[in-house]
């Protein structure tokens, strides 16, 4: 007896992802357009996934967020999703490197309407966050850390000088395939996400979990740390 050729499981996960988003999140022709640019220029396909940034949404809806932190804008396409949960008088903070990025992210953000509501800064996100507590500016309701995985300690310190009790941290690609698991691994970015979860365990100011993830974006996961005092 001969089987049909078994589906890779990033066959099912894509069309399990394709599936709920169609069901549940639809087509936006802005969202759609942001992504449509970024390819055009070149960008990385790695911004979240529709499911995802739909998420990003709910948790700022749910956090009642007013001021938003983004680290890590690509073309902006998590930041429309997030910006889209704020109320008039919102505010999202993005940090990018990449001037080519942020002007891709600017462009889309214009479409979006939401140029008032969404600053992009670029530069180092490191300075940009020592900056932010330098002047000592009002926290962050929710912070979203998705830039240079080796980092996320130091961005994640950072946050948590910029929030206050009730504020969420949510950190994107904490898991990248299992590898976070492997105590030996050299990877650096491996290396940062692991040392973030040390020190978010030794860190009495949050109360956090991590989950994995299945779906277009392969396996990974998200890590959410609510800040308790
Ligand atoms: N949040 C985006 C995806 C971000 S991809 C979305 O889901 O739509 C990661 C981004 O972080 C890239 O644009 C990259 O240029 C930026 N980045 C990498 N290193 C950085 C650094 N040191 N400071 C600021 N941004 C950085
Ligand atoms: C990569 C970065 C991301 O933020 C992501 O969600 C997926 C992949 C990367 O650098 O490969
Ligand atoms: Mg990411």
């Amino acid at each position: 007896m001969t089987h049909p050729p078994e589906k890779s499981p990033q066959t099912v996960w894509n069309a399990v992802d394709a599936y709920f988003s169609e069901q549940l999140v639809g087509h936006d022709p802005v969202l759609d357009a942001a992504t449509a640019d970024a390819d055009a220029a070149g960008l990385p396909p790695i911004a979240v996934a529709p499911n995802q940034g739909k998420l990003l949404h709910l948790l700022a809806l749910t956090q009642g967020a007013r001021r938003v932190l983004e680290v890590g804008t690509l073309a902006g396409y998590s930041a429309i999703w997030l910006a889209r949960a704020l109320p008039d008088d919102g505010e999202l903070l993005t940090l990018e490197l990449d001037p080519k990025h942020a002007e891709v992210a600017r462009g889309n953000l214009v479409r979006a309407g939401l140029e008032k509501v969404v600053e992009v800064r670029v530069g180092r996100a490191a300075d940009s966050l020592a900056a932010l507590v330098e002047e000592g500016v009002e926290p962050f309701d929710l912070v979203f850390i998705d830039a240079d995985k080796p980092s996320n300690p130091e961005y994640f310190r950072r946050a948590l000088e910029l929030t206050r009790p009730g504020s969420l941290i949510i950190v994107d690609n904490v898991v990248r395939g299992g590898r976070v698991a492997d105590a030996g691994s050299t990877d650096p970015a491996v290396v940062g996400t692991r040392a973030l979860h040390a020190l978010i365990a030794a860190e009495p100011r949050v109360s956090a979990t991590s989950v994995q993830t299945v779906g277009s974006k392969g396996y990974d996961g998200f890590t959410l740390a609510r800040v308790v005092s």
